[in-house]
């Protein structure tokens, strides 16, 4: 089993690693700094230096994953962005680094992942339930809410255009105990993403496109 981890230096992106190599798999991951790409070489796994908001920096990761031949990819980078409430209104440098962060690396960086994936593959970007629109009951952090929503537009095309060739779908990890989630969330790191795992690995072809929780059912968009 190949993977590629895209956002690996801590949190779930990390845990992927650690998790995936102790299956013996083999693992390309990446990170943005010397800090990150030790952790991953240390776990075993190729480290590649990214920063998905940085176009040369993408076009790196294409040269280097160029002719490889992935059985799973998971895009999990993202940030959060301002912790507002209300209709705030992001200031603009906020909105372009939560924006190219979370929707213009994974548009940059899906068709030379899809170029390196092998037949049947299986290609997750890591969302959140704040994306969903469907089941929106809150207005808490509404930049990452809407770039959320967009990585999952994003993801639906990609499903589309490779429909032939990878089960390509969007995930809500659960509230994880990570950074990001904070040390109150419900979830230990490890669970989540043995459950993240575990709902990859039992995909079907007629997933194909679905956004899903991190216990494999579906949820609306
Ligand atoms: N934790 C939760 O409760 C929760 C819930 C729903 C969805 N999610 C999603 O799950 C994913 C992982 O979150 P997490 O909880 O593991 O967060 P985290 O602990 O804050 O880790 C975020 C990861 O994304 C990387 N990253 C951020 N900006 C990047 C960039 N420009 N280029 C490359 N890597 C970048 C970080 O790298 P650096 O170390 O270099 O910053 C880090 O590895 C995110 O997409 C998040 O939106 C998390």
């Amino acid at each position: 089993m190949t993977a590629l981890i895209i956002g690996a230096s801590r949190g779930i992106g990390l845990e992927f690693v650690r998790q995936f190599r102790a299956d013996a798999a083999q693992v390309t991951a990446t990170a943005r700094n010397a800090t990150g790409l030790a952790r991953l070489r240390a776990l075993g796994a190729t480290a590649l230096q990214l920063d998905v908001a940085d176009v040369a920096s993408a076009a790196a990761l294409a040269w280097y994953i160029d002719g490889e031949s992935f059985d799973m990819a998971v895009i999990v980078a993202g940030i959060y962005g301002p912790k507002t409430t209300g209709l705030e209104p992001p200031a603009e440098a906020d909105f372009d680094a939560v924006m190219h962060t979370n929707v213009l690396g994974p548009m940059r960086l899906l068709p030379p992942i899809a170029a390196a994936l092998a037949p049947n593959a299986r290609l997750a970007v890591i969302s959140s339930r704040m994306g969903s629109i469907g089941l929106r009951a809150g207005t808490s952090g509404w930049l990452y809410r809407a770039s959320k929503a967009a990585a999952n537009s994003v993801l639906k095309d990609a499903s589309i255009a490779l429909r032939d060739h990878a089960v390509c779908v969007a995930l809500h990890p659960g509230w994880v105990r990570t950074d990001m989630g904070g040390a109150g969330a419900d979830l230990g790191v490890c669970d989540a993403v043995v459950a993240l795992r575990r709902t990859i690995a039992n995909l079907r072809p007629s997933d194909n496109g679905a956004f899903l929780d991190h216990d494999g059912s579906p949820l609306a968009w």
